[in-house]
């Protein structure tokens, strides 16, 4: 790592990710008093965000990680926890982090490296269990198996667990109280950025309604992540409340997989205008590219909130999509890639946009910096974080080797 204290932002060459770990912390102290109050533990979504440079400062919060694949569950036995120096009071750490393993589908010859990481093993299918249930027993590595109500709090047909035909998970009961003697738990992940703690809880009671004797014979549910208890409203202790009252109900240690609440909030994307233009509306082309930089945006098609310009921090939301053809001083700020739709969002902005000012756009960290790519050949934003003592760190440059080596 390059630790250089005396760096300053505004010499920084742009595009670059920009983390600030107080900002991460604040969510921390959030996810540490849920668990505090439910007796949940927390596990870090590595599908959501895996930038483990700033690992030090979410260790002493969480119980340890989640993963969607062989590469993150290693990532998240080699980088994530069991320093005793991170002990804080928030959360008991004396344990040994935990490492959980899921994935959609393990194939045969990664499933003992898998088993070398994890501290648990959940399969996404009654077959997958099938197939791998003697490795898992053969290690001592407690086995669950994903569950699948067929409901869900999910806006986005395309993140919802529970769409028809999904194959996330099991969700026969007939079928799932036959295996329940291989399996010591269930993770059942169907919410999707949900900031309603009633839709919350109702699901959750239909799942006891459906599953509860399930449930009664288990160890320990992992809720998954999706909840979005982070938003200033949230009623965290009616949500800790409940928790709780289900874990002792059923007899079973909780698990939460917050990916989006870890890290809400704490990440940009700086970028640079390289060209203005007008095409009946005020245009710019930043020097990075939401197809390559933020895809999640893309995928979800959404726009991507403005937090500073020239380093001035100004909160400015992207213009409704419903509200934009007449708006003709609107600004498009769009990505350099060749791609026709790459924009980062349309904008009432205080003043037009000049070549060489710098936009952050906000949000930045999460299902962002996981996806980035190279199409284009675009340069790939650095990674640089602020620490807790305000000194910033470039962690990673990337430069054209990086791109080459990606290809061939
Ligand atoms: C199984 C599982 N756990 C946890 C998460 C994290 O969700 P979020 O980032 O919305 O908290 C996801 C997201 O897709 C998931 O599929």
């Amino acid at each position: 790592m390059n630790s250089t204290p005396a760096v300053s932002l505004a010499a920084l060459k742009t595009p670059y990710y920009l983390l600030d770990e107080a900002a991460i912390v604040a969510n921390m102290q959030i996810i540490a008093r849920l668990c505090e109050l439910s007796g949940a533990k927390a596990l870090l979504a590595l599908k959501c965000f895996a930038t483990w440079g700033v690992f030090d400062v979410m260790e002493p919060y969480l119980h340890g990680t989640t993963s969607s694949s062989l590469n993150e569950v290693r990532l998240g036995y080699e980088t994530f926890g069991n320093n005793s120096a991170d002990i804080n009071n928030n959360v008991n750490n004396q344990d040994k982090k935990e490492t959980h393993a899921y994935s959609v589908a393990y194939s045969a010859d990664e499933i003992d490296e898998v088993l070398s990481y994890a501290d648990k093993i959940i399969f996404n299918s009654i077959s997958q269990l099938n197939a791998f249930k003697g490795q898992a027993a053969a290690k001592n590595i407690p086995v669950g198996l994903r569950l699948n109500p067929k409901t869900s709090n999910s806006s986005f047909i395309i993140a919802d667990p529970a769409r028809p035909f999904s194959r996330l998970g099991e969700h026969d009961k007939d079928k799932i109280a036959a295996v329940l003697g291989d399996i010591t738990g269930v993770m059942i992940h169907n919410n999707c950025e949900n900031d309603s703690f009633e839709a919350f809880s109702a699901s959750l009671a239909d799942i006891e309604d459906r599953f509860g004797d399930v449930l009664a014979q288990l160890e320990w549910v992992s809720l998954g992540g999706g909840i979005h208890f982070i938003a200033p409203d949230y009623p965290l202790e009616k949500l800790a409340d409940r928790l709780k009252g289900f874990s002792e109900k059923y007899g079973v240690q909780v698990y939460l997989e917050p990916g989006e609440a870890s890290i809400h909030g704490a990440g940009s994307l700086v970028t640079t205008v390289l060209d203005t233009m007008h095409n009946e509306k005020n245009l710019a082309v930043v020097d990075a590219s939401i197809e390559a930089h933020m895809l999640d945006l893309l995928i979800y098609r959404e726009s991507a909130p403005i937090a500073s310009i020239n380093g001035e921090f100004m909160a400015i939301a992207p213009v409704n999509k419903d509200q934009v053809d007449d708006a003709v001083d609107n600004t498009i700020i769009y990505g350099r890639s060749c791609l026709a739709g790459d924009i980062f969002g349309e904008y009432a902005l205080p003043s037009n946009l000049q070549v060489g000012d710098k936009i952050a756009f906000g949000n930045a960290a999460g299902y962002t910096m996981v996806k980035k790519n190279w199409f284009n050949g675009v340069n790939m934003p650095a990674i640089v974080i602020r620490r807790l003592d305000g000194s910033i760190d470039i962690q990673r440059e990337f430069d054209y080797q990086d791109y080459k080596a990606s290809l061939s």
